[in-house]
């Protein structure tokens, strides 16, 4: 396997290290500014002797070396700053990820893309298009991580192991994700029974907020653990063909009656990429919640000005 993560800041660095330690695969690390991916890819080789890590992990300033990937992972781009929201990042975002796009149609034949940079459901849409790869083959980070997060505030509030808890949030990443707390279970028990109706509005509104709790405590930039742990799991469920189900920013085709567009609903993921999105059976007011952020979505879309 060949992996290439495009972008070696805060989040692709750490990813390219999480995908080599689990020896995935050969890592090529791939950033535009001189010097530093060859220094974080040499940094994490000299670790080797230590960790015992098989894989290589390569950093480079050229695109070709990342040729005919299986996977690429596109973390390039802005992150936010303290008080901005994640679409204050489109115009730029959207630039940088389309150059990546070319140089991706431009030197590998059908792999498959995992878009990180934000916002990811309008990016991702973006970097399908420009490929032109299949469209289950190109997909969004946002909801493992955004579940990952729902799921530790319910473990910690509960004093339960996180691994323990279970939870699924779907839709665009972004204030009008939809947390779904009747598909949230602590070892297969819905939250429900455990947490009053108030406690769980509490946690929702911490999720929808949590990218944003991170950026106002790091001041400069924003989160990189859970976000580089999330795509370690839609990568690991790729590569190792697991057919994980997991919430994924995936093109929709009338799926919860949303078409021709990206965002988060749960997919089986393998080594075909999307292989499947499963429907849940909905009430009307999750549904409802769940087309309004596709919509949301979609008006960013339309600011792109794509044909
Ligand atoms: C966050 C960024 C990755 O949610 O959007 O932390």
């Amino acid at each position: 396997m060949k992996i290439s993560v495009i972008g070696a800041g805060f989040v692709g660095a750490t990813t390219a290290q999480r995908i080599w330690e689990k020896n995935l695969g050969d890592v090529f690390l791939h950033d535009i500014i001189e010097g530093m991916p060859q220094g974080k890819a040499l940094d994490m080789m000299e670790s080797a002797p230590l960790l015992r890590v098989e894989s290589k992990i390569v950093g480079t300033n050229l695109f070709e070396d990342c040729a005919n990937s299986d996977i690429y992972v596109i973390t390039s781009g802005l992150a936010r700053q303290p008080g901005m929201s994640r679409e204050d990042l489109l115009n730029r975002n959207a630039e940088i990820a389309s150059g990546v796009a070319e140089n991706i149609a431009r030197f590998s034949k059908n792999p498959i893309v995992i878009v990180v940079s934000n916002p990811v459901d309008v990016l991702t849409y973006l970097v399908a298009l420009k490929t032109k790869l299949p469209k289950n083959r190109v997909m969004g980070m946002a909801g493992v991580l955004d579940s990952a997060r729902f799921r530790y505030f319910i473990a910690s509030e509960l004093g339960i192991a996180p691994q323990e808890v279970q939870a699924m949030v779907l839709g665009g990443h972004g204030d009008e994700m939809v947390p779904l707390p009747r598909f949230s279970t602590v070892s297969g028990v819905s939250i429900e029974h455990f947490l009053s109706n108030e406690k769980i509005e509490q946690l929702i509104k911490r999720t929808r907020d949590g990218g944003a709790e991170i950026v106002q405590l790091l001041k400069k930039g924003s989160a990189y653990y859970a976000p580089s742990a999330a795509i370690l799991e839609m990568v690991e469920s790729i590569v190792k063909d697991q057919k994980r189900l997991l919430p994924c920013s995936a093109w929709c085709e009338g799926q919860y009656g949303i078409t021709g567009q990206y965002v988060g609903v749960p997919v089986v993921l393998g080594k075909n990429g999307i292989e499947k999105i499963l429907e849940l059976p909905l009430r009307e007011d999750e549904l409802l919640a769940l087309q309004q952020s596709a919509r949301h979505v979609a008006s960013n879309i339309k600011k792109l000005n794509l044909s």
